[in-house]
């Protein structure tokens, strides 16, 4: 009897701890899992308690704010059950049974599974500290703000989708890639063209080669590329290892992320294990091209040429020379992991110039992250080159050195970008030319 006791107990505790053990597990799969779900980039607002929500979204009726995710009792969800939970991220519906504005990607996340969606729904309980912070009301002036016709808007665009079921005998890593990709990822949210109505004209490829074709208008003043197989403006010339390392470290030989992807990369993807990171660039790299016919890339010295030769009597060609050549090179091939190279990039070739406009008025800062801790900057132009400057220089590089962009820009394109830039354009970023940190 005195033995049996203490084995008993010391039974009981190796039981106890092993429930532990796995709760603290699916905790830390849940956390895994957020990032890779990306909650934090618009659950929290500047400056603001991680999780706690107040971000504000534009959206074209007015802007609404994201809510309070955190375990708070009374202005969180600590009291949402996990069925309350699921339904919020997997179908848009509130605990109050009110339909969510679809800047919440749930469209997306419908596919991630019954597991993964109990692992999230323990860390957000059990991991995340609770915020004591009210949510905010929309600006949307009633009677737009009344909430029926969203249901309405879910019933048509959001049908009820299953949870993410591989095609038997599929590769495990390309399905693993595109159930990140089309769940948690949510990237169609903003690589996809959207209807009038809003919706992602495809949620997958099987809708159709829309899916990921790049986003039809710009989003805070940036194009999301298209990450298709086109030879010219899609990742068609990329390799797998190409986007397993701009994943990872937002850079690559190519090219270094910039505007709305930045946050993506440093809240997000560069955590995610090399495994994650392979899958999603197996899959992006197993999409078709939207228009097979597009004709790839080949490079013609004869710009190159002329610029060493001191001719720079082509339009946009002198403010190449004075202000991006030092890093981009007159042949345009930058510096590998550095400046990135704009010959035969595919966002310099795509249709809609905005983000290049854009990067060239307000500059870009590639930040630091786990594997590649250097930040790199480009200055803003903004500031110094005027707006018809601005169109040559953004021509010059769309039609230089072999890439062929079609769409010619002038200074009143340039003039909209501006108005619409949210980034300082005075005079900063010349002092900071290239700081590595
Ligand atoms: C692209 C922006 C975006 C991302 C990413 C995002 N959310 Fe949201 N989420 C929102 C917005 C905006 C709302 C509020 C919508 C509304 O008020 O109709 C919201 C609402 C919610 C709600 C409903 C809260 C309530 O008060 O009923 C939950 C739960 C939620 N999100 C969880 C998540 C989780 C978990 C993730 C990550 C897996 C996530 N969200 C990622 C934008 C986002
Ligand atoms: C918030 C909007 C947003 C989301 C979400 C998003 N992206 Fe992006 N992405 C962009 C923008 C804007 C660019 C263009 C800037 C750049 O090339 O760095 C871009 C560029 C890229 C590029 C580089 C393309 C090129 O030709 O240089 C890749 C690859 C990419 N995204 C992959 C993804 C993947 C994979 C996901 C989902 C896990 C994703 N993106 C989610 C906005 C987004
Ligand atoms: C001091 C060096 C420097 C100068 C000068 C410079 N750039 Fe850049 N450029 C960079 C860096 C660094 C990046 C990457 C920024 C990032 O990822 O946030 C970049 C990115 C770009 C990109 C995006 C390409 C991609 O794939 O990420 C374009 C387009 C571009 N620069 C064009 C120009 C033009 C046009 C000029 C002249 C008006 C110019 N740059 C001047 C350093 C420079």
């Amino acid at each position: 009897m005195k033995m049996l006791i203490p084995a008993l107990m010391l039974g009981m505790t190796t039981f106890a701890a092993l429930a532990n053990d796995s709760g603290a597990d699916q905790i830390k799969r849940g956390e895994y899992l957020a990032r890779a779900g990306d909650c934090v980039a618009c659950h929290t607002k500047k400056g603001g308690e991680p999780f706690a929500g107040g971000l504000s979204m534009a959206t074209p009726i007015g802007d609404i704010y994201s809510t309070n995710i955190t375990p708070d009792k009374k202005t969180g969800i600590g009291d949402y059950s996990y069925d309350d939970f699921q339904k919020a991220v997997r179908h848009g519906v509130a605990k109050n049974g009110d339909t969510l504005y679809p800047a919440m990607p749930y469209p997306s996340y419908a596919v991630v599974s019954d597991e993964d969606m109990q692992a999230l729904y323990a860390w957000f309980m059990h991991g995340v500290k609770p915020v004591e912070q009210a949510n905010k009301e929309s600006d949307i002036p009633w009677p737009l703000s009344m909430r029926w016709p969203l249901a309405i808007w879910r019933g048509m665009f959001a049908p009820d989708v299953k949870a993410f079921q591989p095609i038997k005998g599929q590769d495990p890593v390309l399905a693993r890639g595109q159930y990140l990709v089309e769940g948690l990822g949510h990237c169609g949210a903003c690589h996809t063209p959207r209807s009038l109505t809003m919706q992602e004209k495809a949620l997958n490829d099987s809708e159709g080669s829309d899916y990921l074709s790049g986003s039809s208008s710009p989003i805070d003043g940036w194009t999301a590329s298209n990450l298709r197989g086109d030879n010219r403006d899609g990742l068609g010339r990329w390799s797998e290892d190409d986007l397993v390392q701009f994943l990872r470290m937002g850079r690559n030989d190519r090219t270094a992320v910039f505007g709305g992807m930045t946050d993506v990369i440093q809240h997000s993807l560069q955590h995610l294990s090399a495994e994650d990171a392979t899958a999603i660039a197996r899959y992006l790299k197993s999409l078709g091209a939207r228009d097979p016919n597009q004709v790839g890339f080949s490079e013609d010295a004869a710009v190159a040429k002329a610029l060493w030769k001191g001719d720079d009597s082509k339009p946009g060609a002198s403010v190449y020379v004075d202000s991006c050549a030092a890093c981009h090179k007159t042949d345009g091939s930058g510096y590998h992991r550095f400046f990135p190279e704009l010959r035969g990039n595919p966002v310099v070739l795509e249709e809609d110039p905005t983000s290049l406009i854009h990067i060239v008025l307000s500059g870009a800062t590639l930040p630091g992250v786990k594997d590649a801790p250097s930040s790199i900057t480009m200055p803003a132009f903004g500031w110094r080159l005027k707006d018809q400057q601005v169109a040559d220089v953004v021509n010059f590089i769309r039609t230089s050195w072999g890439n062929t962009a079609k769409t010619q820009i002038s200074a009143s394109d340039v003039a909209k970008v501006r108005k619409t830039m949210a980034e300082p354009q005075g005079d900063v970023g010349v002092e900071k030319l290239n700081v590595v940190k």
